[in-house]
């Protein structure tokens, strides 16, 4: 589409939330069978918990419908996703983004992109852009076929979020995220409080029922899967997933993800999706015990910038 007026700003509250989640939504449905970067469910989880302030999100507008958007998870990587129809931006917000790593003072420079996007890739590459480090692996379902029951282990129990207290919401994400030693992480300790919770529902797409938690006799919240249903492109992405560590290998996050599954599949959604780091063994396991198959793969695409 040549010759559109384009502007590009920041995310700066509130009022963007709409826009960028309908960017989300029509970017997963429009570059189906592809893999896109952010589904409506990625954009709520990486605002929250406050929606309403500026974000390090670059927009790409034109007549007011996000186009494309950029995101800098560390200074020299890039995130990005463009709508089909707007593909042709791809060079000049890639040269945008490498005049702002070069005022950082950094000369090697990584974008993000799927093995399965060829085009993408193809074009990174005529850029001058090299396949770089594997970054994630992305899992998906078929709803078409009914999902295998999962028998409830004596002493637990499945439950959604809805009227879940929000401190103990909170706990129970903290459990399952303050123990990271099995992938190499064992200092890291999350900052999730009942606050980020009470953010979170504020987002328009996050929906309590598709919360789904294990819970224990004695009221220990042990796991927690949050689904986020998207209708237009018929997909429900998992983010985040995770269980107290000590209940893990007992089959109770396949529980929790299964109950969901069920209830967007009620919902006809045609696909659930999660995804994870490529490094992530636990996580792996765990979707593939659901019935999730892997179906895409995360790279960095990288160049020196400055060398021809
Ligand atoms: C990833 C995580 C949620 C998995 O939880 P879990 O409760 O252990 O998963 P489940 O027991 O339901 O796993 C289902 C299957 O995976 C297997 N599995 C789980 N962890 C495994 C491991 N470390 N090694 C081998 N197999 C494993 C289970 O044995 C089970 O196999 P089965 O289907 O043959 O019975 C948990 O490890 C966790 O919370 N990690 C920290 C947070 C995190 O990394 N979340 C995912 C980020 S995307």
């Amino acid at each position: 589409m040549p010759n559109r007026s384009i502007d590009i700003r920041s995310y700066e509250g509130v009022r963007d939330l709409g826009p960028l989640l309908e960017f989300a939504s029509r970017s997963f449905a429009e570059r189906l069978p592809l893999n896109a970067c952010w589904h409506p469910g990625d954009i709520a989880w990486q605002l929250m918990p406050d929606y309403d302030r500026p974000h390090r999100v670059r927009m790409w507008l034109s007549g007011g419908r996000v186009e494309a958007v950029t995101m800098f998870p560390k200074v020299n990587q890039l995130w990005l996703e463009i709508l089909p129809d707007a593909e042709e931006l791809l060079p000049e917000l890639i040269e945008r983004a490498e005049r702002s790593v070069l005022r950082a003072n950094r000369q090697t420079f990584s974008i993000r992109a799927f093995e399965g996007d060829t085009r993408r890739i193809a074009a990174l590459e005529a850029l001058g852009y090299v396949a770089g480090e594997p970054e994630s692996v992305s899992f998906r379902i078929d709803l078409a076929e009914p999902l295998p029951d999962s028998p409830t282990p004596k002493g637990f129990r499945v439950r959604d979020s809805v009227d879940i207290d929000p401190g103990a919401r909170a706990k129970a994400h903290r459990d399952a995220w303050d123990d990271l030693s099995e992938i190499g992480q064992p200092n890291a300790r999350s900052q999730f409080s009942g606050d980020h919770y009470r953010g979170l529902m504020t987002a328009p797409n996050y929906d309590p029922t598709l919360d789904i938690l294990v819970e224990a006799d004695d009221g220990t919240l042990i796991v927690n899967a949050v689904c986020w249903a998207d209708e237009r492109s018929g997909v429900g992405v998992f983010e985040p997933v995770g269980t107290h560590a000590r209940y893990r290998k007992r089959g109770l996050t396949k529980l929790a993800m299964r109950e969901a599954l069920r209830r967007i599949q009620e919902r006809g959604l045609k696909t659930g999706r999660v995804g994870t780091a490529h490094f992530n063994q636990p996580a792996i396991s765990a979707y593939s015990g659901v019935g999730f198959e892997l179906f895409d793969r995360g790279r960095w695409w990288t160049k020196v910038l400055g060398v021809a």
